[in-house]
Parts: C-alpha cells; structure tokens; sequence
C-alpha cells in the first residue's frame, strides 16, 4: 500500500497515518489525564541501617547518601521520614559482637531490637514498622542461617532461630516482619511462633522470591556483613523464572499477609508475574546495587538522577509492584508531592 502511494508520488494528507498515538502526548494535561502508573510517597519504604555503639552516623562509602544510624539519628531520621510521608520503614541491625548462632538477633537488648522499640515507642501506629527477619547480620560467619557440622546452612536448625527471633521482634514493636533467608518454611514457622505467642496481628512481609544476585554488594558494606563465600545454596537462581511463582505460593500457604520481590530492576519480568499470581500485595525491593549504580553514574553527570530515580520507581510499580522498598523513599517522597 504505502509502495504503491509512493510510487505514484500522492500525497499523504489525510490518507496515512489514520492513527496517531501521539495525540495524547500534546500536552501536559492531555499526558496527566491519561498516566497509567501512579507513584505516591505511601507506596515507599524506606530501608534504614542502626549500629550497635555508634556514636555518630557512619556514611556507607557504597551507598552515597545512606548511613549506618545510631540509636539517637535512627529515631530523629525515622520522624522525619515519616513526615514526608513514607508508607513505612524496614530496619536492619548491625551489631557490635557477632557469634556462630546470631544470639544478638534473639537477645532482646540486641540492638534491632532496641531500636524497634525505641522507634515504636517514638511513633506509635503512625507508620508501618518493619523488622528483617534473618541472621546474616549477627553472624560471625554472615550467612543467614546456622551452619551444620561440615559448614552448609541448616534449614530447620535456622527455623528454630528465626522462630525466637521473629517473637523478639514482635514485642520489640514491629507491625510486619520480614524473613528474609530464603530458609525453606520459614513463614509458616515464624507464624506459628507470632500465634502461639499471642502476637496474633504481627504481620509477615515475606521476601518470598530472592535471587542470588550481585546487586547486594553495597548492602553488604552497610551491615559489616562477614560472609566470604555466596549465599547460593538459599537464594535463587537469577535464571530462574518458575521457581518464583513456587514460592509465592508456598508463603501464602504458610500464611505470609504480603510477598517480596528482590532485586527488582532485573526482575521487572518477575515482579510482573508475582503481580499477577499473588493474592496478596507484593512489594519489589529496589536494592543497595540498584541504588549505587544510579549514584555512581549521576556523580558522574552521565544520567540525570530525578529523572533516573523517578523512572526507575515508577517502573517498578508499573511492572506490579504495590510497594517499593527503596534508599529513595524520603527524597523521591519531596518530589512527588
Ligand atoms: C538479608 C538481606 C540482604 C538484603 C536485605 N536483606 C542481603 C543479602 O541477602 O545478602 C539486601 C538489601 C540490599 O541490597 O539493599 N538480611
């Protein structure tokens, strides 16, 4: 068709193209009218770091912009991140002494869960208070669970940690917890220890699909993370769709109350098929390597930073995501409203 108009030399008007998709982009108010993905400061999370002992914040050389807080700046930062409108906030501890079994998890003077309280104490039921639920931080060893006589994570002897240290938590104050080994059964464990020990409305967040991914780098330097080796006899293959989907399912059954996927920007595919699957919220967690690549080629002037951050978290809630764990929360929260 368009050969043949060519060839006799015709013109185009009013013949081609009949359609114009770019009508609606004329304006400002015609492109608002019709977005699709919205993006509001609720949907975020923000990810905070609290060191045991620390006197003053500890800038994270990975992670420009993001500290390791103490005691005193995690509840200031947390008030202020709450007025900024922030649908909640996920604490991660790191502690000063560290042992074979992750004792400073369970211990109720450990310092996750001193700040737990401290922060519910500060804010109450304002903001949704979120605990990682995993070992990898109290660890000598860094991995996410207790090892066996010849050195692998064994699953079920984890359980019974992560049991006494979702409980912990619980009284510490968090409204939802968040397991995040990647121990097999570890939400419908930590549920029945939240039941049996009368915290009934404590809540799992379940980072359900967690690949073993080079993007955690940053996050390990945010933790003093001891591990040397990989975590891939627990996290998943990034390869891997299908086993996603299998786990979803299996934390739901378990009694997981919202799902995870992380990373997310190299797992848009998955989070949209975790959208689609779960019958619960999902939450996509924009990690420490997503965030450090952004800084890093931002610092350099070679991406413009607002827009890159914008776009990445609005990708994320296109690709399904309810909710966005992300280092951004509070600044991308100011630009938003
Ligand atoms: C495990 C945990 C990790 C992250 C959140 N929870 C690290 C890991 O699995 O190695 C990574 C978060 C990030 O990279 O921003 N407790």
């Amino acid at each position: 068709m368009l050969g043949e108009r060519e060839a006799h030399g015709s013109s185009l008007d009013g013949v081609f193209p009949e359609h114009r998709p770019r009508r609606l982009r004329t304006t400002t108010a015609l492109r608002r009218l019709v977005s699709e993905t919205t993006l509001r400061p609720r949907q975020l999370i923000l990810p905070m770091f609290v060191a045991e002992g620390a006197d003053a914040p500890r800038p994270i050389s990975s992670m420009p912009g993001v500290v390791q807080h103490t005691r005193d700046s995690l509840r200031k930062a947390a008030v202020d991140a709450v007025r900024a409108g922030v649908g909640g906030l996920m604490i991660f501890g790191v502690p000063q002494r560290r042992d074979a079994v992750g004792s400073g998890a369970v211990d109720e003077n450990g310092i996750l869960n001193v700040a737990l309280r401290d922060l519910r104490a500060e804010l109450g039921d304002e903001t949704v208070l979120m605990a990682d639920t995993c070992l990898d931080e109290f660890t000598d060893h860094g991995h996410c669970g207790v090892l066996d006589a010849s050195g692998g994570v064994d699953n079920d002897a984890t359980l019974k940690v992560y049991a006494d240290m979702a409980v912990a938590q619980a009284e510490a104050g968090a409204h939802l917890l968040g397991p995040s080994g990647m121990m097999d059964g570890q939400v419908g464990v930590i549920r029945h220890a939240l039941d049996e020990s009368g915290h009934i409305d404590t809540g799992i967040l379940a980072y359900s699909v967690k690949y073993a991914s080079a993007f955690y780098g940053p996050f390990r330097e945010a933790v003093d993370s001891q591990l040397t080796g990989d975590r891939k006899t627990y996290q998943q293959d990034p390869g891997n769709a299908r086993e996603a989907l299998r786990e979803i399912e299996l934390d739901v059954a378990e009694g997981a109350d919202a799902i995870m996927v992380k990373p997310a920007l190299s797992y848009l595919d998955i989070l949209r098929a975790a959208a689609e699957a779960s019958p619960v919220p999902v939450a996509a967690y924009n990690i420490s390597g997503e965030y450090a690549m952004v800084e890093a080629a931002a610092a350099n002037g070679w991406l413009d930073r607002q827009r890159t951050i914008l776009e990445v978290l609005t990708s994320m809630r296109r690709a399904g995501a309810d909710m966005i764990l992300t280092y951004w929360a509070v600044e991308a929260s100011s630009w938003l409203d």
